[in-house]
């Protein structure tokens, strides 16, 4: 049996679509979501799904091994952040070499890097008039949106489209695509 560990900071769609992308495949599954949020709406989700979930806070998070400890004792084969907003601290990333990836809502290294979450990339892909979009899944360093790539899909930006309309050609790209190269990566 392969492990995932979750973590969200919000709605949790993109958490939710790869539970349920892993519900009917017997060797994977989706162990514990984890959120630093405690009002996020992942935490409705994981409850319908019944999936076990851990909100923590940031100093638990940065400065002690309590999540790390969490993880380990999971045996977690893989961690993905779908919407996770707290940069993880060193201790996280060096119990999990080479074992975190990312999604990004665009095309990096393009509309990247802190600040850049949510709505401000789809606003900031609008305001800039770029003609496509996209996502990238990366692995993670102790950077934002800095480790290598892993894939990337495009999506077209039409001049009349809103940071609305790019968030949802987005989340499709995110719910096709991301389970997938999760489990290509497990
Ligand atoms: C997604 O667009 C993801 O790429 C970004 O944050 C958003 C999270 O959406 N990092 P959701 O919480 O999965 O609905």
């Amino acid at each position: 049996m392969k492990r995932v560990a979750v973590f969200a900071s919000g709605s949790g769609s993109n958490a939710e679509n790869i539970v349920r992308y892993f519900m009917d495949k017997p060797n994977i599954e989706v162990s514990i979501i984890l959120t630093n949020n405690p009002n996020a709406f992942v935490l409705d989700r994981a409850k319908s799904l019944n999936i076990p979930s851990l909100v923590f806070n940031r100093a638990d998070f940065s400065k002690t091994d309590k999540i790390v400890d969490v993880l380990i004792e999971k045996k977690i084969d893989l961690i993905v952040l779908a919407g996770f907003l707290l940069l993880l601290p060193p201790r996280l990333i060096d119990a999990f070499p080479n074992k975190i990836v990312n999604i990004h809502p665009a095309l990096l290294p393009k509309f990247g890097g802190k600040g850049m979450y949510g709505m401000n990339v789809h606003n900031a892909v609008v305001e800039n008039k770029e003609k496509e979009s996209g996502i990238t899944i990366h692995m993670v360093n102790e950077k934002f949106d800095d480790g290598k790539i892993v894939f990337q899909a495009k999506c077209v930006v039409e001049e009349s489209d809103t940071a609305e309309d790019v968030a949802e050609k987005i989340h499709k790209l995110e719910y096709e695509h991301f389970p997938k190269i999760v489990e290509q990566l497990l």
